[in-house]
């Protein structure tokens, strides 16, 4: 027989293990470092130019930052924060290189979401947020998944939990109580009105006292934060609904849709959540502060299966926090009932020689019509083979690998970011 005291044992033994993994495949400052981007990359593939008129363009004004240069060649390796300066201050025929951002709105959120395990959640999230970090935009990142996948990927290993989604969500319960209390008393009839009771031990958790950006991280991309999660994060579904029973009139699923529309509207361009395997309180705060869902599955039809259910919970959770909160829920930048600007399906793993993945793939078209993005992710051993923490194609050095199997895999991550990319254009058209 075995007992909790048996599991923690293993999770022990399981620790000292992942401890030595960390040391071996983190670089000496235990640390991830952003690479350089070579000429090609920064004028062809990031700016869209051709490289002899970038060429032109540094030798003319040396004032231009110059990149370093190879010890052997003429290639010139940029840094981001150098892509970046050399961004705002080129203009080619006259025509800015900064991407389209209308002054005045808020960032747009978007939720990749499924509760199918392994759908490409986190590969997606990482991949669309360093695709809008080269082309430009300022991105946050939110990790709703105590897996921290996304964190981990983003260099954040070692987090608090008071610092995740549970720490806002624990912090907002303070809060929402508070301000709950406080209308209840102030109300003409006054003491009628029931009061709601936080015990002291989570007051003196003191998250209360935490500030707005106590939760955002920097990472080794200088234009990419993130609210990281952690392993330790795993009992928020627990606390959660005991925090529900404390007050049940919370409207928990808006908690981080509330902290969010604190930030400034220009702090950020865009926010993407990476969403657990779950439909759970977390999720439900993703989804919820969500202007768009991105929704990835994977070609084979057990996925369609669970992508089709998944779809179904999510319409009923929805249905159910809209007749819950009715009438008592305060506006914020999201209402009841959630409506989303958009939602998408995202084909993954997608090998396009293959029959039944391409029939899956029509039948998906078929089902879902203008909801499915015209360009799947195709499967490619550039991700698979980026070892425990994922990198994205774009953080791997193309002298790394057979430079075909680079090009392929990150015209493929191109084209799907060039699709959200222009699905954002229409929110921000919308807000
Ligand atoms: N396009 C791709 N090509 C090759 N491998 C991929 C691709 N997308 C994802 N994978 C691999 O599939 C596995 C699952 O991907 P990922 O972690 O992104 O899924 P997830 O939906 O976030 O999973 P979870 O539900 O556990 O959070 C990973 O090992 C990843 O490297
Ligand atoms: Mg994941």
């Amino acid at each position: 027989m075995y007992t909790h005291e048996d599991l923690a044992r293993l999770q022990a033994q399981s620790l000292k293990m992942q401890g030595w993994i960390r040391q071996q495949t983190f670089s000496p400052e235990n640390a991830k470092r952003l690479r350089r981007f070579s000429s090609w990359e920064v004028s062809e593939l990031i700016f869209g130019i051709n490289q002899s008129t970038f060429r032109g363009r540094l030798a003319a004004d040396p004032s231009l930052p110059g990149g370093e240069v190879e010890p052997d060649g003429r290639q010139r390796w940029f840094s981001l924060e150098e892509i970046n300066e050399l961004r705002r201050r080129m203009k080619i025929n006259r025509k800015s290189l900064m991407p389209p951002r209308p002054s005045g709105k808020r960032a747009v959120r978007a939720a990749v979401a499924n509760f199918k395990g392994g759908a490409g959640k986190s590969t997606v999230a990482l991949h669309l947020a360093h695709a809008a970090a080269l082309d430009g935009y300022r991105v946050l990142c939110v990790d709703f998944d105590p897996q921290a996948t996304l964190s981990h990927s983003m260099g954040l290993t070692d987090v608090a939990e008071d610092y995740t989604v549970w720490g806002i969500m624990a912090r907002d319960l303070i809060r929402e109580t508070d301000r709950m209390n406080a209308g209840a008393s102030a109300a003409a009839s006054g003491s009628a009105l029931p009061q709601r009771r936080i015990p002291q031990s989570i007051r003196d958790m003191g998250l209360d006292d935490l500030r707005h950006a106590d939760f955002i991280k920097s990472t080794a991309w200088s234009t990419i934060d993130i609210v990281p999660s952690c392993a330790n994060a795993a009992f928020v579904e627990f606390a959660s609904a005991q925090y529900r029973h404390l007050n049940p009139e919370w409207s928990f699923f808006a908690a981080v849709s509330r902290y969010l529309d604190d930030l400034a509207d220009d702090d950020y361009d865009l926010i993407i959540f990476d969403c657990p395997p779950a439909i759970g309180y977390q999720s439900m705060n993703a989804v919820f502060a969500a202007d768009m869902l991105y929704i990835p599955s994977g070609p084979g039809y057990w996925e369609y299966d669970s992508t089709t259910s998944f779809i179904g919970q999510l319409a009923e959770a929805l249905e159910d926090l809209s007749h819950g909160f009715d009438g008592t829920f305060p506006a914020g930048k999201m209402e009841l009932p959630k409506a989303f600007r958009d939602i998408r399906f995202l084909m993954t793993r997608y090998e396009p020689g293959n029959e039944l993945h391409r029939a899956m793939f029509e039948a998906f078209q078929k089902v879902f019509g203008p909801h499915v993005l015209e360009h799947p992710v195709e499967m490619t051993r550039a991700v698979e083979q980026s070892g425990r923490f994922l990198s994205s194609v774009y953080e791997i050095d193309y002298r790394e690998m057979t430079r075909e199997t680079w090009r392929r895999a990150r015209a493929s991550f191109d084209r799907a970011y060039s699709e959200f990319r222009g699905c954002v254009q229409c929110v921000w058209d919308d807000l």
